[in-house]
């Protein structure tokens, strides 16, 4: 994620968190909820349908990380690190249920 993206995220998610945590970016994605990211970040192009069709492409963990971080690049208004990796998590969780 670039300095830029992580700049153009919107003030009213960004002020809120800062001011609630005054600290870093683990703290944040810690209290980011993962279900408001998806569905802030996540439905303009597709729903869940992706994660479900009978011919996905994700096979594995990793891979599930790797997408939705391409996907969070395409969006251009950048997650942190640690917030793509909670909406992996509950992508997994809740639709591919991979093992650990
Ligand atoms: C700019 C449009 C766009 C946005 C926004 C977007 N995606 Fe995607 N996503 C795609 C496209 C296109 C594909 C690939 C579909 C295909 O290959 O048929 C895809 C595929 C995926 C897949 C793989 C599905 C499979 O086949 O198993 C996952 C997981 C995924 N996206 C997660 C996310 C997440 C999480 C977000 C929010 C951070 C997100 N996407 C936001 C366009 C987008």
């Amino acid at each position: 994620m670039t300095l830029l993206s992580a700049l153009r995220r919107p003030l009213i998610l960004a002020l809120p968190l800062a001011a609630l945590l005054g600290g870093g970016a683990l703290a944040a994605a810690e209290a980011a909820d993962p279900h408001a990211l998806v569905e802030q970040n996540c439905t303009s192009c597709h729903g869940s349908e992706v994660y479900t069709r009978p011919d996905r492409k994700i096979d594995s963990l990793s891979g599930l990380k790797t997408q939705v971080e391409a996907c969070n690049t395409n969006l251009n208004t950048g997650m942190f690190p640690e917030e793509v990796n909670a909406v992996a998590n509950l992508l997994n969780e809740e639709y591919y249920k991979f093992g650990e």
